[in-house]
C-alpha cells in the first residue's frame, strides 16, 4: 500500500518535529498535523518560522522548506482524519492525577478520545499508528474501540515509538539509531500495514535500521529503553554522592567505567537529576504494570531509579541551604537555567522546579534566568506543584532577561541547566557584583571549578 496522506493528531514536541521530518523527506506524501489547541496551531502557522511553538535546533528551517508544500498544520481534526490513509496518534499521556493508579499509571483519556474520533469519522480503511508512549497492550484497547464504534471499515494498529531526545530532535529523526515498528505481523493485512510504514521511513533511513516486531514487543521496548537510560543516570548519580564523600571525581569514574566497551560512555553524566516528559512517567508506568501483574520485586527494582532521582534533586537543594549557614530565608539565590536540559524550551519535570520549590519552603528569594523559557512557564510550573500560592510565587520568584542581571547582589548562584552560554559568562564581573562570600553550586558539572575558585567563589560541584 502506498501512503499518500498522513494525519498526525497532536502538534507537540513529538508530533511536530516528527511530521516535519517525514514531510521533508517524503515530498510525495501530504502530511497534516492537527491539534485541538488553536493557539499552538496558529503558532505553527506563524509567517515567521522563528515563532513556531517548539524550539529545536534546525526545526524552523525544515518547517520553512515543507510548510504549505506538503506539510500543513490545522485544527480541522475530522477533515484530516477523513483524508488520511495513515493516522499517527501523538497526544500526551500524562501520569494519572486521580483515581486508580494515581501518580503512576498513564492517563489514556486523550488516546481514547482520539480513537473514538477516528472511529466516528473514518469512511475507508485506515492504519492507526501509536506514536505516544503507552502502557503495554494499549493497542488492544485502541483496536477494541475502533472496531466496536467504527463504521465497519478496517483498522490496522501499529506501534511506532519515538526515540528522539529533545534538543537534538531533528538530528535524531534524520539519523536515528533505529526505527521500531510493531504490528500484527502474523496476518496479511497487519503485514501490509507494517510494510506501508516501513516504506515511508525507508525514503531516508537504511532498511537495516528499521526493525519490525509484534505490537507488544514494540510497546514494551520503548518503556525499556527509557528505563535503561534513566537507570544509568540514577546509577551515576548514586556514585556522585559517594564521590563527594571520598574525594573521587564522578567524571573521572564515568570516563573510566564508560571506556569499557560493554558499558559505553553515553548517559553517564552526573547531574542534579533527570527531567523531561518521559523518563519518570515511563518508569512509573512500568512500576504500575509490574505491580498489576503482582511482580512486586520488579516494580521495586525500577521504582528505585525514581527514588534516587528525587533524592538527587533534594540533596542539591539541601546542600545550598546547609552551605549558606543553614538558612536561606530572605537570601537571593540566582538560578541559571530552568529547562530540563539545554537547547530546549521544555520544562516538564525539570529538576529546577523541585529545587526551587524546596528553597521556597526555606523562604529563599529566587531569581531565574533561562535563555529559552518564558516567565509565564516558570510561574505555571511552580503553581502546578500546589505547594505555594500564586501570590507567594510571584512575590518570591523573579524572572530576569540576562544571567549577569540575575546574579547581581545574590548570595549564591545555582546552575540548573547546562546551557553552553553559561560557560562564556564574565564570571569575574558576576563575582564582583555578588554578596560575599559568593557561593556557586554547579548542578550540571558545567563550569571550570578551579578557574572559579581562583576568581574567589566558594564552589560546590555535584560529584566531586
Ligand atoms: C509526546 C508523547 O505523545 C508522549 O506519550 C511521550 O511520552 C512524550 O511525548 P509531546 O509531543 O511531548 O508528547 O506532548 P505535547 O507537547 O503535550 O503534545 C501533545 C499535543 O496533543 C498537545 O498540543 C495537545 O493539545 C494535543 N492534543 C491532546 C490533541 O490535539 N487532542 C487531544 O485529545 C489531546
Ligand atoms: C528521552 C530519551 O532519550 C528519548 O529516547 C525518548 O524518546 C524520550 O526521553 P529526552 O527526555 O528528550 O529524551 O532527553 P534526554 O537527553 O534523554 O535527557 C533526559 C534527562 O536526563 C535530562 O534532564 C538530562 O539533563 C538528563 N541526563 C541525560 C543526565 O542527567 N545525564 C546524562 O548523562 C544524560
Amino acid at each position: 500500500m502506498n501512503i499518500k496522506n498522513i494525519c498526525c493528531i497532536g502538534a507537540g514536541y513529538v508530533g511536530g518535529p516528527t511530521m516535519a521530518v517525514i514531510a521533508k523527506n517524503c515530498p510525495d506524501i501530504n502530511v497534516t498535523v492537527v491539534d485541538i489547541n488553536e493557539k499552538r496551531i496558529a503558532a505553527w502557522n506563524d509567517e515567521d518560522v522563528e515563532n513556531i511553538p517548539i524550539y529545536e535546533p534546525g526545526l524552523s528551517d525544515i518547517v520553512k522548506e515543507a510548510r504549505g508544500r506538503n506539510l500543513f498544520f490545522s485544527t480541522d481534526v475530522d477533515g484530516a482524519i477523513d483524508k488520511a490513509d495513515m493516522i499517527f496518534i501523538s497526544v500526551n499521556t500524562p501520569t494519572k492525577t486521580y483515581g486508580i493508579g494515581k501518580g503512576m499509571a498513564a492517563d489514556l483519556k486523550f488516546i481514547e478520545l482520539c480513537a473514538r474520533q477516528i472511529a466516528r469519522v473514518s469512511k475507508n480503511d485506515k492504519i492507526v499508528v501509536e506514536k505516544s508512549t503507552l502502557p503495554v497492550r494499549t493497542a488492544e484497547a485502541l483496536k477494541n474501540i475502533l472496531d466496536n464504534t467504527g463504521n465497519g471499515v478496517n483498522f490496522q494498529i501499529l506501534s511506532n515509538p519515538e526515540f528522539l531526545a529533545e534538543g537534538t530532535a531533528v538530528q535524531d529523526l534524520l539519523n536515528p539509531d533505529r526505527v521500531l515498528i510493531g504490528g500484527g505481523i502474523d496476518t496479511e493485512k497487519g503485514k501490509n500495514a507494517v510494510d506501508a510504514l516501513v516504506d515511508v521511513y525507508a525514503q531516508w533511513i537504511p532498511k537495516a535500521q528499521i526493525l519490525t516486531t509484534n505490537l507488544w514487543s514494540s510497546e514494551l521496548s520503548k518503556l525499556t529503553a527509557n528505563a535503561f537510560l534513566a537507570q544509568r543516570i540514577s546509577s551515576i548519580n548514586a556514585m556522585s554522592e559517594i564521590c563527594e564523600k571520598t574525594g573521587a571525581d564522578v567524571d573521572e569514574v564515568a570516563k573510566a567505567v564508560g571506556m569499557d566497551s560493554r558499558i559505553g560512555p553515553k548517559f553517564l553524566k552526573s547531574s542534579v537529576g533527570f527531567g523531561g516528559s518521559c523518563f519518570q512517567k515511563d518508569i512509573l508506568n512500568l512500576v504500575y504494570i509490574s505491580k498489576s501483574f503482582g511482580l512486586n520485586e520488579v516494580a521495586d527494582y525500577w521504582e528505585q531509579v525514581i527514588i534516587m532521582n528525587d533524592h538527587q534533586k533534594r540533596r542539591f537543594a539541601e546542600k545550598i541551604v546547609k552551605t549558606l549557614y543553614n538558612t536561606v530565608s530572605g537570601k537571593k539565590i540566582a538560578f541559571l537555567g530552568w529547562a530540563f536540559k539545554k537547547d530546549t524550551n521544555d520544562t516538564r519535570e525539570s529538576a529546577a522546579i523541585h529545587v526551587a520549590d524546596y528553597l521556597l519552603n526555606e523562604q529563599a528569594e529566587i531569581v531565574v534566568y533561562d535563555p529559552k523559557v518564558t516567565k509565564e512557564r516558570i510561574y505555571a510550573d511552580l503553581e502546578a506543584l500546589g505547594t505555594h500560592s500564586s501570590e507567594e510565587i510571584r512575590d518570591r520568584v523573579k524572572v530576569i532577561n540576562t544571567a549577569v542581571e540575575a546574579c547581581k547582589d545574590a548570595h549564591a548562584v545555582a546552575v540548573l541547566t547546562e546551557w553552553d552560554e553559561f560557560k562564556e559568562l564574565d564570571w569575574k564581573g558576576i563575582y564582583n557584583d555578588m554578596l560575599k562570600p559568593a557561593f556557586l553550586f554547579d548542578g550540571r558539572r558545567l563550569l571550570d571549578k578551579d578557574e572559579l575558585k581562583k576568581v574567589g567563589f566558594e564552589v560546590f560541584v555535584i560529584g566531586s
